[in-house]
């Protein structure tokens, strides 16, 4: 894909690449802009992929919670995107500070065609570096027992099962996080 400053990405190669079958993407935050193609990327989630993301396989998003979404707080929040061929939404991955100030909440989702092609794992180091970027110490996320490719996944992006949540319906897994010059 050509570099388009107009694409919303920050600059950089990990930000645009190429997919196996010749998809354009691009990783950027999202933005207000997106609210309808948010919208689809949810609308078009399998059953299974919403229960594990949102806990139940039903759930749709009002307008207003979809503007919201759109709208991060950039106090306390962060969203990233991956955007397929300019036009369809193929991943998300948001977190929200916690009250003390030195970590974060994070959830991730995929659509279910993008999933197993490294998407997920691209945006979760991005969501990484933004939170290093942010000052953060440490990021956690509530995952299903019964959403054993999450857990897997986390393992291999270096997060590990908090003391006492193992037998849990939902676990926690946490990673600590260098400082952005470490
Ligand atoms: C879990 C999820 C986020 C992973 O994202 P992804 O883009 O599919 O993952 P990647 O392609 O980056 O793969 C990273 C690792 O995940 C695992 N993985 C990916 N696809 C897999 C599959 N089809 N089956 C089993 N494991 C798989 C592998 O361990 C892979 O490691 P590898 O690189 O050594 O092959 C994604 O599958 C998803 O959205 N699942 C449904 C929603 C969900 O569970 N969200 C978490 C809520 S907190």
């Amino acid at each position: 894909m050509t570099n388009d400053p107009q694409d919303g990405a920050p600059p950089g190669p990990d930000n645009r690449w190429t997919a196996a079958d010749g998809a354009s993407l691009v990783l950027r935050p999202i933005a207000p802009a997106d609210i309808d193609m948010a919208g689809r990327f949810i609308d078009a989630l399998s059953y299974g992929t919403r229960y594990f993301r949102f806990g139940k396989g039903d759930t749709r998003f009002s307008g207003e919670e979809l503007a919201q979404v759109c709208t991060p707080d950039p106090d306390t929040r962060s969203h990233l995107i991956v955007v397929a061929n300019g036009t369809t939404m193929a991943a998300s991955a948001r977190y929200f500070v916690q009250d003390d100030g030195t970590g974060c909440e994070f959830a991730l989702v995929v659509a279910d065609a993008w999933q197993g092609r490294g998407l997920g794992s691209r945006l979760l180091r991005a969501l990484i570096a933004d939170a290093v970027q942010r000052g953060l110490s440490a990021m956690h996320c509530e995952v299903l027992a019964t959403n054993v490719r999450m857990q897997d996944f986390l393992r291999k992006q270096g997060f590990l099962p908090v003391s006492g949540s193992e037998g849990a319906p939902v676990r926690r897994f946490n990673r600590l996080l260098g400082r952005p010059d470490a």
